[in-house]
C-alpha cells in the first residue's frame, strides 16, 4: 500500500477535564468538525509533514526530542512505526490552541493513515496518546480516546473508555463559543499540578466532587437542564482549581443568562466555554455570545470516531 487517509473529529469535553489527570472521571464527546490526513510513501529517506501551518522534512535518523514540538507528534508515529519514507499531509477544520481536540484529532488521523501503510498491528489509540505524550508527558489520554472512538464517552486512566449505549436526546444542543485567547495545555496542566502540590488534601476533595458530578452527568444525558446544572457546578471546580480568568468568567456569565448551565472546556487559560442547552434556548445562547463578539457555533455530536 502506498497511500492511505484518515479522518478524526474534534471533541468537547463535558465534564472532569485537569480532575481526570489525577484518576477521577472525565466525559468526552466528539464533534462534527474534523481533521484529515494523508500518508504517502515516498522514496527519499524523509519523514515530511506538511499543514496549513508548517512544512518540515525531517531526516528518520533524529531523536524525536530534538525535533520542534509542532511537528514532533506526527514525526514520531512515522518513526516509531518505521516509516522512514512518508509524506504527511494534515489537513483541519478545527482551530488549534482553542480545547476543541486539534492536536489530538491530528495524532489519531495520523496514527490511523500512517499504522496501514506500516503495517505493524498496534492500535490506533495507544500509538497517539504515546505521540501526544511527547509533547504533553502527563497526557491522560481522554482526548485522544474520543477522537479515535467517537460519540460521547466516559473516560479514565488505565480502563477502556465507555461508549454511552443509549442515544443522545436529539434536542441536546452545545454552544461552543471561543475566547479568542490561544492557551498552551501543557502550562495550564502545570499551574494545575502547583495547585494539587500546595494543597493535596484540598485538591482530593475538589476531584472527588468532579468525579461525582461525572457520574450523576452519565446518567443525566437525557435531563438537558439537570446537565445545565452539573456543567455549571464543574465550572466552579474548575475556577478553584486557577484555570480560569476574567475573560472566560464574563462569557460565562453571557452565557448562563441564557442557557441551562456553561462551563469552560478543555485546559482553559483561554480556548473556549461549551454552553448546554436544547431547542428552546439555543438560539439566544448562541445569539447572545456572537453579539458580544465570541466565535460561537452549535456543536453536533459525532458517533464517528477515527475513519479510514
Ligand atoms: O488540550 P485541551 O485543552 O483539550 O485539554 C486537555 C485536557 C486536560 O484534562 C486538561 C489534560 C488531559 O491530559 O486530560
Amino acid at each position: 500500500m502506498m497511500r492511505q487517509v484518515c479522518s478524526a473529529p474534534g471533541k468537547i469535553i463535558l465534564f472532569g477535564e485537569h480532575f481526570v489527570v489525577y484518576n477521577s472521571r472525565a466525559i468526552l464527546c466528539a464533534i462534527d468538525k474534523r481533521v484529515e490526513v494523508t500518508a504517502q510513501r515516498r522514496r527519499n529517506n524523509t519523514i515530511s509533514i506538511k499543514s496549513n501551518m508548517l512544512s518540515a522534512s525531517i531526516r528518520p535518523s533524529t531523536p524525536h526530542m530534538v525535533v520542534d514540538k509542532r511537528t514532533r507528534p506526527f514525526y514520531y508515529i512515522a518513526q516509531s512505526l518505521g516509516m522512514a519514507d512518508v509524506e504527511i499531509n494534515i489537513r483541519s477544520s478545527l482551530p488549534s490552541g482553542a480545547g476543541l481536540g486539534s492536536s489530538s484529532a491530528c495524532c489519531v488521523a495520523t496514527a490511523g493513515a500512517v499504522l496501514p501503510l506500516s503495517g505493524m498491528n498496534r492500535s490506533i489509540l495507544d500509538v497517539s496518546i504515546e505521540a501526544e505524550r511527547t509533547i504533553q508527558p502527563s497526557s491522560s489520554g481522554a482526548d485522544c480516546a474520543v477522537c479515535t472512538h467517537g460519540g460521547l464517552i466516559e473516560y479514565a486512566i488505565g480502563t477502556p473508555p465507555r461508549q454511552l449505549d443509549t442515544p443522545i436526546p436529539s434536542d441536546l444542543k452545545l454552544i461552543v463559543a471561543n475566547s479568542g485567547v490561544n492557551h498552551n495545555t501543557g502550562e495550564m496542566v502545570a499551574r494545575v499540578r502547583h495547585v494539587y502540590k500546595k494543597y493535596p488534601k484540598k485538591f482530593t476533595i475538589l476531584s472527588k466532587k468532579a468525579d461525582s458530578l461525572t457520574s450523576l452527568a452519565m446518567d443525566s444525558i437525557n435531563d438537558i437542564p439537570k446537565l445545565g446544572y452539573l456543567a455549571a457546578s464543574n465550572q466552579l471546580l474548575l475556577e478553584k482549581i486557577g484555570i480560569s480568568n476574567n475573560t472566560l468568567r464574563q462569557m460565562i456569565r453571557i452565557a448562563d443568562r441564557h442557557s441551562y448551565g456553561s462551563k469552560i472546556t478543555g485546559s482553559g487559560g483561554g480556548g473556549c466555554i461549551v454552553a448546554i442547552t436544547d431547542d428552546t434556548n439555543a438560539h439566544s445562547t448562541l445569539m447572545a455570545l456572537s453579539d458580544a463578539g465570541y466565535d460561537s457555533f452549535v456543536a453536533r455530536i459525532t458517533r464517528t470516531g477515527a475513519s479510514t
